[in-house]
């Protein structure tokens, strides 16, 4: 008869020995398979009388549960050391490039309203807000535009239908300048904001959407005159443009919230059939284009605005933001500003990584 003692250290020695999952496999099959060695033992209890079965019973199965025990603690050891081998050869360097995956892009209408953050910020003007349905008296009346006064109707306005429960009549705002009002009422004096955002007119064409940008600016102060409007625009557009010989041409114009008001043209040329923007209008090949309004607060709109006007005066304009940035970036129709078409973003888009700065330049890199 074997030796059970003897069986079960050669067999636990062997297992301690086996060097790969395969070579543990083919012990189990030896020793616990079928046909295996301790199963031959299980078989011959079957063939003992009841007393001898009592007594090898229970040393039988100690011998096949050491085994078996054995056979799993060599098998956790093995599964252990091939991933502690793996995992030294797997190593992930963290410094290489991200694989190449889809990125938004900024609008450029978004970077053309931050530029301008950047270049008001730097002469001193904060952004303000108002909201885009906006009511009658902001829009219109404050801004020295009676019920019947005649400028209404060239704003081809969206008016709500019903009025509020103030009575006021509600619509979408025409132009940024209700922010002036807005301002003015809640900072008082002195003042220096430019106010970008949507506005609303009935009016659709390859120039004109329903819904386009501007940006307003406002100053109030002490003795401001015409002369820090033409500097300020100046600055500004040289500083937008990139350029130094951007030429302004003021002219006479008419705007029922500022007197006097003017209308402002920017200076072109021709270079190679192209209009670029920069070098004197009047010469041969060159030209002016209209860009903005602007003029000297009329004294009424301070009035309305709760300010003294004897005391306060500033200088305002509007521009439009989609404008300048069709001039600025090259596109020629505005209604693909608004298509939300991927290929037009990819191809007019900007990085969100062109932060507008004045030491970079304010203008989008390479
Ligand atoms: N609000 C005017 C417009 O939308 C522009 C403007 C703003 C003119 C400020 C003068 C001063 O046409």
């Amino acid at each position: 008869m074997t030796d059970l003692a003897t069986m079960r250290d050669t067999a636990l020695a062997r297992i301690e020995e086996a060097g790969d999952a395969a070579a543990l496999e083919a012990l189990r099959v030896e020793f616990l398979g079928k046909q295996g060695s301790i199963s031959a033992l299980m078989k011959t209890l079957g063939k003992m009388s009841p007393e001898e079965r009592q007594s090898e019973a229970p040393k039988i199965q100690a011998l096949r549960t050491d085994v078996a025990d054995a056979l799993a603690a060599r098998k956790d050891a093995i599964d252990g050391a091939a991933l502690e081998a793996r995992l030294a050869t797997e190593t992930l360097d963290l410094t290489l490039p991200a694989p190449h995956a889809p990125r938004g892009s900024v609008h450029p209408v978004s970077q053309v309203m931050d530029e301008l953050a950047e270049i008001f910020a730097d002469l001193g003007f904060s952004v303000a807000t108002g909201p885009e349905i906006e009511d009658d008296w902001h829009n219109f009346t404050a801004l020295n535009m009676a019920e019947t006064h005649p400028a209404r109707a060239m704003h081809d306005t969206f008016y709500f239908p019903d009025v509020d429960s103030e009575g006021r009549r509600m619509l979408l705002r025409t132009h940024t300048s209700p922010v002036q009002i807005r301002s003015m009422v809640q900072q008082g004096a002195p003042i220096r904001i430019i106010a970008p955002g949507r506005v609303y007119r009935s009016d659709s064409d390859a120039t004109h959407t329903p819904m386009f940008h501007q940006v307003e600016g406002l100053v109030i102060d002490k003795g401001i005159h015409l002369g820090h409007l033409k500097w300020t625009l100046e600055t500004f557009l040289k500083a937008f443009f990139e350029r130094d010989d951007i030429v302004l041409r003021l002219r006479p114009s008419y705007f029922p919230f500022t007197e006097p008001s003017v209308e402002v043209d920017v200076g072109w040329q021709d270079v190679g059939g192209r209009r670029v923007l920069g070098g004197d209008g009047d010469a041969p090949g060159h030209g002016w284009m209209e860009l903005l309004g602007s003029g000297m607060v009329n004294a009424r709109v301070i009035e309305f605005a709760g300010l003294d006007p004897k005391e306060w005066q500033g200088f305002a304009f509007g521009v439009g933001v989609d404008r300048l940035a069709m001039l600025k970036y090259g596109m020629d129709d505005l209604r693909a500003f608004f298509d939300g078409d991927q290929r037009w973003l990819d191809h007019y888009g900007f990085s969100p990584f062109d932060q507008p700065t004045l030491s970079a330049g304010v203008g989008a890199k390479a």
